[in-house]
């Protein structure tokens, strides 16, 4: 399913830098308060680079699997890093990671390797993310949002305490929020 997101359909899904927020507010300032103590932060799957302007260019390393999504971002922010990752590849380490709106375009099959990696690359992870089986569905690409409690065991699982930080809107659609999760490594 990753390779969809190489493709301009792919591209299609990515918010382009410059475009309204669907979130309706601009998240880049709550972003900034979240990872202003972090050295180095490592946005995975970052898409257009629309939230990298929440980072400095010391603090920030973009990462995705597409081309076409990094070709987009480097552009928007030549003064910031941006590497393409194979899917479920190890990761570049960092201080804290920040995974938004990506995991639920992760399938089952896939995510436990995903959040491996994830948990390997950086001691703190914030996962911003639609929360619900409910919003599942197929098409091109599936979503397989998942509950916190689905979270909460497949972090477990790989070595990482999760809990609920907070939430943001969403206006894009109706009814939900997003839900802020941080996951710590847990420690020898
Ligand atoms: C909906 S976009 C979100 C982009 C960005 N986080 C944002 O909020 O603007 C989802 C991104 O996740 C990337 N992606 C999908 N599956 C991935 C995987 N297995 N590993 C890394 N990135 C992935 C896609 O290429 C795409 O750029």
């Amino acid at each position: 399913m990753t390779d969809f997101w190489s493709t301009p359909d792919g591209l299609a899904h990515h918010t382009p830098p410059g475009c309204p927020w669907p979130e309706g507010e601009s998240p880049i300032p709550y972003l900034r308060g979240l990872f202003s103590g972090f050295d180095r932060v490592l946005e995975f799957g970052s898409g257009s680079g629309r939230l990298a302007p929440a980072f400095t260019d010391a603090q920030y390393i973009g990462t995705d699997v597409s081309p076409i999504a990094l070709t987009v971002s480097s552009a928007a922010h030549p003064a910031k890093t941006f590497v393409r990752i194979e899917p479920g590849g190890n990761l570049p380490k960092a201080d804290a990671a920040l995974a938004y709106t990506v995991l639920l375009h992760v399938s089952d099959v896939a995510i436990t390797r995903v959040l491996q990696s994830l948990v390997d690359a950086a001691p703190v992870i914030y996962v911003v993310e639609i929360l619900g089986r409910k919003w599942r569905r197929g098409g091109n690409p599936p979503v397989s949002n998942r509950e916190f409690v689905e979270y909460d065991e497949l972090f477990h699982s790989v070595g990482a305490t999760t809990r609920i930080v907070g939430t943001r809107p969403c206006v894009r659609y109706p009814n939900t929020e997003f839900t802020v999760l941080r996951a710590d490594r847990d420690t020898p």
